[in-house]
């Protein structure tokens, strides 16, 4: 996610739950093939980054192909194509979410990245532009199948809807029904009940989390607890994870991203805490992640019974203090 799949948190995630498979910032082909510098804090991957799939925005097939090709030379576990985002400085240049208007220009653009690496490619996508033509989103994933895409991940909101309305998981399943290609659903899941319908209700092969990974980084584990069925218990100090991401923030980010990267991420883990908006109406003022850790740091030492939470799972739910946050589940 723009900003905020930064290297920090990504190892607080991996620190929290190794199996995660991660994603990187969407990256500029443009950018990546013309080789700008400032994109290397960006691209740079460390040792937690295992696995990791790089996201590639962009319009022009050669111009995907040569970034694929770059980027397929690192250790990165493969690369993503992005035929999802809408915002509009993206859109209005043909990429992200436009590409779903134009399936000759998409299927351009996956068979000459198919060319340009041996690695796994995949697409993430809403599922469609200004509507959700089922005919239309059925012969674009078809040929995305066909022209070798090896997965793709489907987030079923048209990109006119931006983030209104909720995420509608029946085209998840439509998905399944026609491709061979596993299919990743994506979209409001925030517990883990809610990624276990899901997918059990769709036939998806699996859940990406996009914001509320920022928000409870610890939701991968959460899941995985409970489809394993087992009773455990999870003690989580979310006022160290906190600080902690801001610490790995200051270490990997250069000074210049301190102050984008450090209010997104706030922005999302403030609502953590009871106090969030006070608290992030603080950080905000400031540009550099030290005083924003000092401010973090305030915050719990005035309100130390918020700094630590526990997990109860029982019989696939959250229980106890945390209670399931999922009627319908249990
Ligand atoms: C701030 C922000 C930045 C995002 N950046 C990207 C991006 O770079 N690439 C992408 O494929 N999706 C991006 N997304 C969309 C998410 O990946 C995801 O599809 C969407 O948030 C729905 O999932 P969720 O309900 O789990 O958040 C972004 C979302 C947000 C809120």
């Amino acid at each position: 996610m723009a900003e905020l799949s930064t290297p920090a948190l990504r190892h607080v995630i991996k620190e929290l739950y190794p199996e995660t498979v991660l994603y990187s910032e969407m990256l500029s082909a443009g950018a990546i093939a013309a080789g700008a510098p400032h994109n290397e804090p960006l691209v740079t991957l460390r040792e937690f980054d295992n696995p990791l799939i790089f996201q590639l925005v962009g319009a022009n097939p050669s111009v995907m192909a040569d970034a694929c090709a770059i980027l397929s030379e690192t250790k990165c576990y493969g690369v993503d194509i992005n035929m999802g985002c809408p915002n509009h400085d993206i859109v209005k240049k043909g990429q992200g979410a436009m590409l779903l208007t134009d399936i000759k220009k998409a299927r351009s653009i996956v068979r000459s990245c198919r060319k340009a690496t041996l690695k796994p490619l995949s697409v993430k996508m809403r599922s469609g532009y200004e509507g959700n033509d089922e005919s239309s989103f059925i012969d674009f994933i078809v040929m995305l199948e066909a022209e070798g895409v090896d997965f793709i991940t489907l987030h079923p909101r048209f990109a006119k809807l931006g983030f209104r309305r909720t995420a509608d998981w029946r085209l998840v399943a439509l998905a399944k029904r026609h491709l061979s290609i596993p299919v990743i659903g994506n979209g409001d899941i925030t517990t883990p009940e809610a990624a276990i319908i899901k997918i059990d209700e769709t036939g998806c092969d699996g859940v990406m989390i996009g914001r509320e990974a920022v928000t409870s980084p610890w939701i991968f584990r959460l899941i995985a607890d409970c489809m394993s069925g087992r009773s455990s218990s999870l003690e989580l100090d979310v006022r160290d994870i906190f600080l902690k991401t801001l610490g790995y923030m200051h270490k990997y980010l250069p000074e210049r991203l301190h102050r984008s990267r450090s209010h997104r991420f706030c922005a999302y883990y403030t609502r953590n805490v009871r106090y969030g908006h006070d608290l992030f109406t603080k950080i905000r003022r400031e540009s550099a992640i030290g005083p924003v850790m000092g401010i973090v740091e305030e915050y719990y030492d005035r309100n130390p019974e918020e700094a630590i939470r526990h997990y109860f799972i029982e019989g696939g739910c959250i229980s106890n203090e945390t209670p399931c946050l999922d009627p319908a589940f249990c």
